[in-house]
């Protein structure tokens, strides 16, 4: 059990899916968090604006509304501000004096991502650059500096999966941009000597996400009687990720300091067939129709990340297989409708 009693963190771009589940967890563990969030990606923002556009966007809403009903809840303070904003994202760390910061602001989706290149890069690289280099800045109080990757930047996985040794090859302007970040941080290292570390997710899934994932999608296409579609014929493999491990993981990182330096893969670490996906669906919904679709040329053929380093070197143990998940998704999902 790690005691995160003594710590600040900052998340900037803690208010999305991961970064809010995040903020609960390192709360529950006695650290101090922020958040820093333009709320205007993938968030509330963007809804509202988006409203006639999205038929979903009224649910989602709800969903925004919760996470920043807990975060209140919970004491978890959010600024919100545009961490491409150097001198207001300057202005802020100055402020809170934080020892961590949790770099998550981003794009996070491969296929906005490919349609628009040229603001991904603003929200996931300019972002990141300003907190690097706020974190440098002889004023700052950042020890430790940890940048979120993604599995999207291996491109097409070998037969047999990928470790961190791996060569990466990523295919499109998501996964290109990870791993210019990637560069980037270790850069920084090299320079400036700033501890870090790379996390690469993969295929994370549960409460209050809007991102609209397979997992999401397919259930709440189940929700709504509507049949869910299958790009290609279901034998492609994802590592599903229940946001609850991935979380559980970010602790192990900061709770070891052999974690610096070092990159990780962070998934549950066995990948799962779509067709998988759908059998397991079909046990919550039997009536489930499944239309299959060509697959698009830019997804890569993914497959299982290895996680022996993170369970051997920072403890990481993942604890829910896609049975599992799916069940506490669906859970969570059935109540959330009755509200
Ligand atoms: N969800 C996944 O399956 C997954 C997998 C691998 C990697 N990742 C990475 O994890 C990180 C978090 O992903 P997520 O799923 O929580 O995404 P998300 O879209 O839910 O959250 C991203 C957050 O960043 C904020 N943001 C974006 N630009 C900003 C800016 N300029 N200033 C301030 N805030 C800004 C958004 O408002 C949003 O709240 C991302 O870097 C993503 O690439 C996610």
């Amino acid at each position: 059990m790690h005691d995160l009693s003594n710590r600040k963190i900052l998340l900037v771009g803690g208010a999305g899916f991961i970064g809010h589940n995040l903020a609960f967890k390192l709360k529950e563990f006695g650290a101090e968090v922020f958040i820093a969030d333009s709320l205007s990606v993938n968030n509330y923002c963007y809804l509202m604006s988006h409203r006639a556009k999205n038929p979903s966007s009224e649910l989602y809403l709800k969903f925004i509304k919760e996470r920043l009903d807990l975060l209140e809840e919970k004491h978890i303070p959010l600024m919100v501000l545009d961490a491409r904003d150097y001198h207001a994202l300057s202005r802020y760390m100055d402020d809170i004096k934080a020892d961590t910061l949790v770099h998550l602001a981003a794009v996070a989706h491969a296929d906005r991502s490919n349609k628009d290149p040229y603001s991904t890069f603003d929200h996931s690289l300019r972002t990141l650059e300003n907190a690097l280099d706020n974190t440098r800045s002889s004023k700052s109080t950042i020890k430790h500096f940890v940048y979120f990757s993604s599995s999207m930047v291996y491109g097409h996985f070998p037969p047999g999966g990928v470790t961190e040794e791996t060569v990466c090859d990523p295919l499109g302007i998501y996964g290109a941009l990870k791993y210019s970040g990637e560069k980037i941080v270790i850069a920084y290292n090299q320079v400036f000597e700033m501890p870090y570390t790379i996390v690469r997710p993969s295929a994370l899934y549960g409460p209050r996400c809007i991102s609209r994932r397979v997992i999401q999608i397919f259930l709440e296409n189940a929700f709504r009687d509507e049949e869910i579609v299958v790009n290609g014929k279901g034998d492609d493999k994802l590592d599903f990720t229940y946001v609850d491990d991935l979380v559980s993981g970010i602790v192990n990182v900061l709770g070891n300091e052999s974690a610096k330096g070092g990159i990780f893969n962070l998934t549950y670490g066995e990948s799962r067939a779509i067709s998988d996906l759908v059998g397991i669906m079909k046990k919550y919904f039997p009536k489930l129709k499944v239309k299959y679709v060509p697959k698009d040329g830019l997804t890569p053929d993914r497959g299982t990340l290895n996680i022996d380093k993170a369970k051997k070197s920072i403890g990481y143990a993942p604890k829910y297989p896609l049975e599992k998940g799916i069940e506490e998704y669906i859970n969570w999902y059935r109540e959330f409708l009755k509200k």
